[in-house]
């Protein structure tokens, strides 16, 4: 029995998920025991999978729907990306190709702690540029494009450059008296988090991860959602009520609010394998669940689910 199953409900015709963000190699490698420092150790597996956290989420989402598009920076000589993202069956179609050959892919090294359940991650960046606000907007906000998108959603990154993405947006919404696409947001990244204030104004929904809210000095989960609603009822375009804040809150499981009492889902009791990109997945089951008209508690229980399925299993695939 899949993660999901008998869960689906019927489609109805709506616009795509587009998922706009990093695509990346991830090279896992499983140890039994993460080593110390100047130490050697075994690695006992080890392979090449898609990753990055816009990826990770369209690999979960593309399995629940066809629908899903991502807009990321491409580097087009790299054959082996292209493949991985061929493979999922990921439509790239509004990505940002990079077409100087001399463009690298994004790799992560990934030690895996199958005793610990661990995940310790080493990104190496190199020199792909990211998308820049005027090349997204070219891209992505026109009418041809945004009016088949239902929900777009930015991966916490490139600061620069995601204000005005997640603006234009807004404006084309409003500018054509529409409600869609819905747009989130993450919050994972405690590099740059000052930006928040900035994006939260333009979000409809908010991914916000527990690493983040505690560097923000916010002690739990409610605090932390106080906090961004007060900043998102800042701005005079918001709508404060309309705000859902998602907070994925490690072992205590999510809390979330839509617009009532913070609702919070226990965390599942698994035995974690691999809990690289759970964050991830858990982001890309519940845009799929709220895009797909489940109510706000029952998204946040199935993107539970779907990520604590995905804990007690290595990599991404069989989540459906
Ligand atoms: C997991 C992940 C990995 C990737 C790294 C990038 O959340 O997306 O797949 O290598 O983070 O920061």
């Amino acid at each position: 029995m899949g993660a999901i199953e008998g869960q689906k409900t019927a489609l109805v015709e709506k616009g795509n998920i587009l998922l706009v963000g990093l695509c990346c190699i991830d090279e896992v490698n499983i140890v039994k025991k993460y080593p110390n420092e100047d130490s050697e150790t075994r690695i006992f597996e080890k392979y090449l999978t898609l990753g990055g956290n816009v990826a990770n989420s369209a690999v979960v989402a593309r399995q629940l729907t066809s629908q899903v598009q991502v807009c990321a920076s491409l580097p087009i000589a790299n054959p082996q990306l292209t493949a991985l993202l061929d493979a999922a069956k990921i439509d790239t179609t509004l990505s940002i190709p990079r077409t100087d050959p001399k463009t690298e892919v994004p790799v992560s090294t990934c030690i895996l702690n199958e005793t610990a359940g661990s995940r310790t991650v080493f990104h190496y960046r190199g020199n792909l540029p990211e998308i820049e606000a005027d090349e997204f907007v070219r891209r992505v906000v026109k009418d041809e494009v945004l009016s088949k998108v239902g929900w777009i959603h930015f991966e916490g990154r490139n600061f620069d450059h995601l204000e005005t993405m997640m603006q234009k947006v807004r404006e084309w919404r409003h500018g054509n008296s529409r409600q869609e696409p819905v747009i989130s947001v993450e919050f994972e990244k405690i590099r740059d988090f000052n930006y928040f204030e900035r994006l939260t104004q333009h979000a409809d929904v908010i991914f916000m991860s527990k690493d983040f809210a505690k560097n923000k000095g916010w002690g739990d989960a409610g605090a932390a959602i106080e906090a961004l609603k007060k900043e998102h009822a800042k701005a005079a375009s918001s709508d404060a009520s309309n705000l859902k804040v998602i907070c994925p809150w490690g072992e205590q499981g999510v809390y979330g609010q839509a617009n009532g009492d913070i609702i919070h889902v226990p965390a599942e009791k698994v035995n974690v394998v691999d809990s690289l990109g759970a964050g991830d997945c858990f982001i890309g089951a519940c845009i799929w669940a709220l895009w797909n008209g489940y109510e706000f508690p029952k998204a946040l229980e199935i993107a539970n689910h779907v990520a604590a399925t995905k804990c007690a299993q290595r990599g991404l695939q069989n989540l459906n």
